[in-house]
């Protein structure tokens, strides 16, 4: 499939976009700093935090998973059984203490944190996917 162009010249703190790239859903979503700094707080209660895991790109095992802080990229299918995630902003604060944004698998409970990072004792085995993605300039990226 033909890489992506993205538009985010008008992403809002904490907005989520939605594209198609090769058939699957990509996110791309702006994190605003109170989320980057929670990002370390929570490692203990994810399965690999500093995504060890083989087959992702260089940029997604750094502690944002990301080119840009700021701006978090990967393919919305869950790691378990391919379900589409739902992005829940707000919603982990009661079910994991420290946690205010993620990502939620309605399908088996599978539980992500706001760099894609899957928490410890649900189904999904890997962290989110990262897709090949780069800057063509400040406002665009193209994914593929
Ligand atoms: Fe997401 Fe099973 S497909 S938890």
């Amino acid at each position: 499939g033909a890489p992506v162009e993205v538009d985010i010249s008008k992403i809002e703190p904490g907005q989520l976009l939605r594209v198609e790239w090769r058939g699957k859903p990509v996110w791309v979503v702006s994190r605003p700093q109170s989320v980057l700094d929670n990002l370390d707080a929570i490692g203990d209660k994810l399965r690999d935090p500093n995504s060890e895991e083989p087959q992702q790109p260089d940029y997604s095992t750094n502690q944002y998973r990301s080119i840009k802080p700021e701006l978090f990229v990967a393919v919305g299918i869950c790691t378990h059984l391919g379900c589409s995630p739902t992005y829940l902003p707000g919603s982990f604060s009661e079910q994991v203490q420290g946690v205010e944004y993620g990502f939620f698998c309605p399908c088996h409970g599978s539980k992500f944190d706001m760099a894609g990072r899957v928490f410890q004792g649900v189904p999904a085995p890997l962290n989110l996917v990262v897709p090949p993605y780069h800057f063509v300039d400040d406002t665009t990226i193209l994914v593929g």
